[in-house]
């Protein structure tokens, strides 16, 4: 039997969390209060009433605005730490974690205020004993200009983060529009992943786009490739990790998607599990294992194996992934 505790404790890597949908009700409050910031919420209960959402940009709408009490570096760095300690409580022991650098500077936070505050959580996290690292997002419904202006801002800063990412309204915003700036990562050793939110308008092109032509390591959510057996065959034998969030899609799309991944699991691709923006979808790492596990009654073996690939899809080193696989 599939309990809890074992969901909770097995090992795991987190491949698939934006930091700021780690931001709970209480932390947001706490920082609204410090930086003198009206939010238009001041109980968690007014929070709590405001998280309503259907589909991508219900959420979205929801999700911005939220970000406004972020502004100074020490808030980035108790977001993350906030996030970190929850994850070693799920057993993660590695975590690639997004970050959305555009929903700040358009703010007027500078960029090297967000990675400082978010870098130096990473390094505290290993004595949590989580291997942490940052993945920087592009914001798919801002113009190409607007994402290279953020990667040529970014590079000097490389150090501190090992790839680039895709994120936020996928409605007219294919893969494709940000060619060019995948180039460039690529050129500078960065790893490459980027989201095809499930159900989307034109989901399988973009899917297609990703896997062919920009040639990415993972797809984040990505299931609606299943409709296409040639291309679940061409991922499977690129190795190309699919980070699918169950909690999330039960949001986004009124479904898990349990059947989805079970199908790329059966045909060996590396699909794993993972929570998205857990302050809104109800639940970390550990329980978007289990609701998965409780829905489709899947075996203690799948559920291993899907943590297994959470570590192959992952950018660790060779030697490290001997370890956990
Ligand atoms: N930003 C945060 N969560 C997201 C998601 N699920 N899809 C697209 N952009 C996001
Ligand atoms: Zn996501």
């Amino acid at each position: 039997e599939v309990t809890r505790d074992f969901t909770h404790n097995l090992p795991k890597a987190e491949l698939h969390v934006h930091i700021e949908g780690t931001l709970e009700p209480e932390l947001k409050l706490k920082l609204a209060q410090k930086n003198n910031i009206d939010i238009g919420q001041k109980t968690i209960a007014e929070v709590e009433e405001n998280l309503k959402y259907d589909d991508l940009a219900s959420f979205l709408a929801v999700y911005y605005p939220a970000m406004e009490v972020l502004v100074h570096e020490e808030d980035f760095y108790e977001l993350a730490m906030a996030y970190l300690k929850k994850a070693a409580k799920n057993n993660v022991r590695h975590a690639e974690i997004f970050f959305d650098p555009q929903a700040h500077t358009s703010r007027g936070v500078k960029f090297e205020t967000v990675i400082n505050g978010l870098y130096r959580a990473t390094v505290d996290a290993r004595a949590l004993n989580i291997d942490a690292r940052l993945i920087m997002c592009f914001l798919r419904d801002l113009s190409r200009e607007s994402a290279r202006k953020i990667l040529l801002e970014a590079l000097p800063y490389k150090d501190k983060f090992i790839g680039v990412g895709l994120d936020s309204d996928e409605h007219n915003n294919p893969p494709m529009k940000f060619f060019n700036q995948f180039c460039t990562a690529q050129e500078h050793g960065l790893h490459v992943t980027a989201h095809a939110d499930v159900d989307q308008v034109n989901s399988l092109e973009h899917i297609r786009e990703l896997l062919e032509v920009i040639g990415v390591e993972r797809i984040d959510h990505g299931t609606n490739i299943v409709e296409d057996p040639d291309l679940v065959e061409f991922a499977a034998k690129q190795g190309v990790g699919f980070t699918s969030c169950p909690l999330s899609n039960d949001f986004i799309a009124s479904d898990m998607k349990g059947k989805e991944v079970l199908e790329l699991l059966a045909k060996g691709v590396k699909v794993s599990i993972h929570s998205d923006d857990p302050a809104y979808f109800g639940g970390y790492i550990g329980d978007n294992y289990y609701a998965l596990a409780q829905k489709y009654d899947l075996t203690k073996e799948q559920i291993v194996a899907l943590a297994k690939n959470s570590f192959a899809a992952s950018w660790i080193s060779e030697q490290q992934k001997a370890f956990y696989l």
